[in-house]
């Protein structure tokens, strides 16, 4: 035979090979370097063993043999470690960051408006609430604003093609036309079911024909506020309305009440606060008028008593009625109320709880 297989040399090659390897992958790749089927090195020496004398034959064949046993046990031991180390597939990487999980929170609407409702609540008022679609007689009439009243084109009104007509007790019995221009019906319908004393609030959506823009949306939110009892005076309306601005912006706050004009109220005023900002100086915040509008307010006017059947002699009252929307301009600093409705989460995500 020719020059025979020089297997130490080999097994030196396989040393240097095995001590450079440190994956799986490698290790695989070294058996079928040394051990593999069709052109591995070890595997060549032995298939050689065929054409060789017996001398040959066992000599060589041993000592290839051995060669192979140790290359198998030598792989094995190594792809052993090597997997003790590396994650078995699919396994969980403790190792890597965690990802946050995004919590979900309240709209910042809603924020503002369930501070207000637990406000009240908190002063023993109870939640009331009423149809989004109403009919004229809770929108408007009864609110003192007879069919050509002017008042009404203060609110400019969206109206529903076809009456609908409403289930359930709180309909009233008469069809619904419009969309409510705002939650002051709810006043109506409650006074109609029940007897004083009244102490309420109504949150709700209102709509109006109004376009989308930074200061204006076709809906948007209200929270009505109703007493009613004997005795209750314009004095009342101010300290509740105080303690209720106190809270609200979590602050003493001076507050104003300027004459303003509307049919269910007599007298009616509005309601504001002096700047958080500037405490009335004027700045940026309050577009340098020094104050916030808050709310409207007033004393039940006489009429709307009458028209729900209470005694006008007997009890007195107030009412008023808090924009959500603009408060919560106010309070996150915001001068688009457009960004509320657009729910980018982007934007949503810096409003704090
Ligand atoms: N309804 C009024 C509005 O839509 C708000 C309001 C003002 C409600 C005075 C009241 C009130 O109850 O007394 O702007």
């Amino acid at each position: 035979m020719a020059t025979p297989p020089d297997i130490a040399a080999l097994r030196t090659e396989f040393d240097a090979a095995l001590r450079a390897t440190t994956t799986v992958a490698g290790v695989k790749a070294l058996h079928d370097r040394f051990l593999g089927r069709k052109s591995g090195s070890v595997t060549a020496i032995l298939k050689s063993l065929a054409g060789m004398t017996p001398d040959e034959k066992r000599q060589i064949g041993r000592d290839a043999n051995e060669l192979r046993q140790a290359i198998e046990a030598a792989l094995a031991e190594r792809e052993a470690t090597l997997g003790a180390s590396a994650p078995p597939p699919n396994a969980v990487d403790v190792t890597l960051p965690g990802r946050v999980p995004l919590v979900g929170r309240r709209h910042p609407l809603t924020q503002v408006r369930d501070r207000v409702e637990s406000i009240f609540s908190a002063m023993g008022y109870r939640i009331a609430s009423g149809p989004e679609l109403e009919d004229d007689w809770h929108n408007f009439e009864a609110l003192n604003m007879p069919g050509d009243h002017p008042a009404r084109d203060m609110q400019d009104t969206l109206y529903l093609a076809e009456p609908v007509t409403m289930q359930g007790a709180r309909a009233g019995g008469r069809p619904a036309t419009l969309l409510r221009t705002h939650t002051s019906g709810v006043q109506i319908r409650y006074m109609e079911s029940h007897t004083p004393p009244v102490r309420l609030i109504a949150p709700g959506r209102v709509y109006r024909r109004d376009n989308f823009d930074a200061t204006h949306t076709p809906m948007f939110t209200q929270v009505e506020g109703l007493v009613v009892d004997e005795g209750i005076t314009l004095g009342d309306l101010k300290g509740t309305l105080n303690a209720f601005a106190e809270r609200l912006f979590n602050r003493a706050v001076r507050t104003r009440f300027r004459p303003s004009f509307f049919p269910y109220t007599e007298p009616s005023a509005e309601m504001d606060v002096a700047c958080g900002g500037c405490d009335g100086a004027g700045c940026a915040l309050c577009k340098h008028s020094g104050w916030i509008e808050v709310l409207g307010c007033g004393m039940v006017h006489p009429a709307v008593f009458e028209a729900v059947g209470y005694d006008a002699e007997k009890y007195t009252g107030f009412a008023f009625g808090v924009g959500i929307e603009r408060l919560a301009l106010r309070f996150y600093g915001i001068d688009d109320i457009r960004m509320f409705y657009e729910n980018d989460l982007r934007f949503l995500r810096q409003l704090p709880l």
